[in-house]
This record gives structure tokens, sequence and C-alpha cells, in this order.
């Protein structure tokens, strides 16, 4: 059976772009393929958070990832930081890894622009998520678009390390789903949707009431054509409250485009809240009743079991090659 390992970062309440881009991914292959599924509360801490807040964060990251439909009898759900193998594993890819391919980075060169300090775990920050795919002989991670150049370096690293040191790694390749790779801010279509965005409108987290969602979506910024048609360059806004449909309805493009022919953005828009609201309610449910029973640190606790066992035999494995170990084993 082939590996999967994804992670999430417990920055915020996860938004529609994480659940489209990734997690939706993440139930269907869950029945295939070895899974494991990380909070990765180490990756956020590369910028500023609050603790109380982060400790929030964590936990209802952990609801959420049950609450869509991750199963602990078939994946692994675990918490970064309680497998101590990812930050010393991370530690050996960043002595691997070039400040130059690290500062090449998108995502950090767009989370650093115009800051005038800025952490130095920014910068390193893909050695770490090398750590905790390589860590696990993953085959396969399923991320969504904006992921694509760190699972590149995370190849270009395993391949660093088995030519200097011995085949230890597997490499592993992105999964990216073929739509929904990149959901779009909903106040800015030509932004990726971010739970970090400082404009709320930007973005609808899973846990958004009815009313907000309804909001958002009506005030989501579109074009002055008033046709309902995916024009992703001349139309990106359309385009993108498509896109979230299609995928949600389940209904192609080309189907909501005959279905709105000839219907303002006002229907349009109303409807397409509907089905956002109608995929949440389910999935909100599950939430509120699992933040209140006592399954999510059993799930946790067990996972982190699990977790340690694979990544400390692995880090073993990759001390030993460098000769990190006292003796050679
Ligand atoms: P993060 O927490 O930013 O996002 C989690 C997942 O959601 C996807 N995603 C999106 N997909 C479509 N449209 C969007 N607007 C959108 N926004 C986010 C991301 O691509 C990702 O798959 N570095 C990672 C976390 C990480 C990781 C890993 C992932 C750490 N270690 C190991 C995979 C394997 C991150 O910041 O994701």
């Amino acid at each position: 059976m082939k590996t999967i390992f994804s992670g999430i970062q417990p920055s915020g309440v996860i938004t529609l772009g994480n659940y489209i881009g990734a997690m939706r991914q993440f139930v269907e292959l869950q029945h295939e393929y070895q899974c494991y599924f990380c909070i990765v509360n180490q990756h956020a801490i590369t910028v500023p958070q609050d603790p109380k807040e982060l400790r929030k964060n964590i936990r209802s990251l952990a609801a959420l990832y049950l609450a869509v439909g991750i199963d602990p009898d078939k994946a692994t759900l675990f918490i970064q930081s309680e497998v101590p193998a990812h930050a010393q594993a991370g530690w050996i890819l960043q002595c691997l890894a070039y400040i130059g391919e690290l500062e090449r980075m998108t995502q950090f060169k767009d989370k650093s622009a115009g800051k005038e300090a800025v952490s130095a775990g920014l910068l390193t920050y893909p050695p770490l998520m090398a750590a905790d795919i390589l860590l696990y002989k993953t085959d396969i991670v399923p991320v969504g678009e904006d992921q694509k150049q760190h699972i590149e370096l995370t190849r270009d690293l395993a391949e660093r390390f088995n030519k200097r040191y011995g085949d230890i790694f597997t490499i592993p390749e992105a999964r990216i789903p073929k739509i929904g790779a990149r959901i779009m801010s909903l106040a800015d279509p030509a932004k990726k949707m971010s739970k970090s965005d400082p404009n709320q409108k930007a973005f609808i987290t899973l846990l958004d009431e009815a009313k907000t969602i309804e909001k958002k979506i009506k005030s989501a910024v579109t074009d002055s054509e008033g046709t309902v048609r995916y024009d992703k360059e001349t139309k990106p806004g359309i385009a993108n409250l498509l896109n979230i449909y299609s995928i949600l309805a389940n209904k192609s493009i080309e189907q909501l485009e005959q279905e709105y022919a000839g219907k303002g953005y006002g229907e349009f828009k109303a409807d397409l809240a509907q089905v956002v609201i109608d995929t949440l309610a389910p999935i909100q449910e599950k939430y509120y009743n699992l933040m209140e029973s006592d399954l999510l640190d059993r799930v946790l606790d067990e996972g982190a079991e699990k977790a340690n066992k694979v990544a400390s035999e692995m880090l073993k494995k990759m001390e030993n090659a460098m000769g990190l170990s006292r003796k050679r084993k």
C-alpha cells in the first residue's frame, strides 16, 4: 500500500480553499492509501501566534479533520510537535538546503515582502516540511497548487541526501486536484483565498454561520458584464465562484452556465450561498459534537504514538547514514 502524507497549519479557522484544495482529497484517499495527516503547529509559529489562540486552533483543526470525514481507524492524525523527530530531521535537512533555494520560494517572498523583521523560521520552513514528508517514506503528497514548489524542493533535498549518504528516502510526488487547486479570494480574485487574509470578507471558513456565508458571497467581487460565464482572464471573480459551485454541487461548469443563462449574478450568488451552507451544515454539526467529546484526545494520543514509531526509525537511519550516531549500525 502506498503512503500519503499531508499537513495543514493551525493558523486560523480552515477555509473553503483548504477544504476544496486539500481536505476533500484526504477523505477520498484514506480508503486506498496508508495516510498520515498532520496538524503542523511548528510551521504555524514561523509567524507570531497568540498562545491561547494557537492552542484553540490546534484542537479545532483536529476536530475539523474528523468532522469532514477523516476516519481515525484508517488514517493517522497527529500533532507535529508531539513527534520530535520532525524538528530533528528538519534541522538535518536545513543543513542540506541552500539559502539561495530557500530565498527563491514564492511563499517566503510573499510572506516576507515589506516586513522589517522576518523570523529565520519563515526562511527555513520548507526543510521542516520536507522532514514531515520524508520521515514517513511518503509516495504521494495531496496539496493545493500553492505547495507545489515546496514539494519540488522536498524532492531535491531527498535526492541530495540519497546521493551523499545512501538511498534512504522515497522520492515523493505532489498530487494536485485538477479543479479547485487554487480557490481565490472573494475580495480580490487575483489573490488566493487565505486564512491569514486581514480582510474577513476574502474567505469563508468551515465554521462560518449561514448568514455570514450569504453576506460574504453576496459581496464577492465580480464584474459588470452580468453574464454567468467561465472566463478566468476577463471574469476571474465569476470563474472562481463557478469553480466553487461546480465542485461542491458536483455539476460541470457548462451545466451551470446553461442553468444560469439569462439570469443575473444575484440569483447565482444566492444559490451558491445555499450550496455552501448545505455542504458545511453537517460538518459543523459533527464539529461541535466532537469539540465536546473526549474522542479528540484519544485520537491524537494514538496518532502521536503511531507517528513517533515510524518517524523515529527514519530519523535513526538518517543519523546513522550521516555519521551522527556513535556506532555505525
Ligand atoms: P496551509 O495550511 O496553508 O494549507 C493547507 C492545505 O490547503 C491548501 N490550500 C488551498 N487549496 C486551494 N485553494 C486555496 N486557496 C488554498 N489555500 C490553501 C494548501 O495547498 C495545503 O494543501 N506548508 C503547508 C503545510 C504543510 C504540509 C506539510 C503540507 C506542512 N508540512 C507536509 C503537505 C505535506 C501549508 O502551509 O498549508
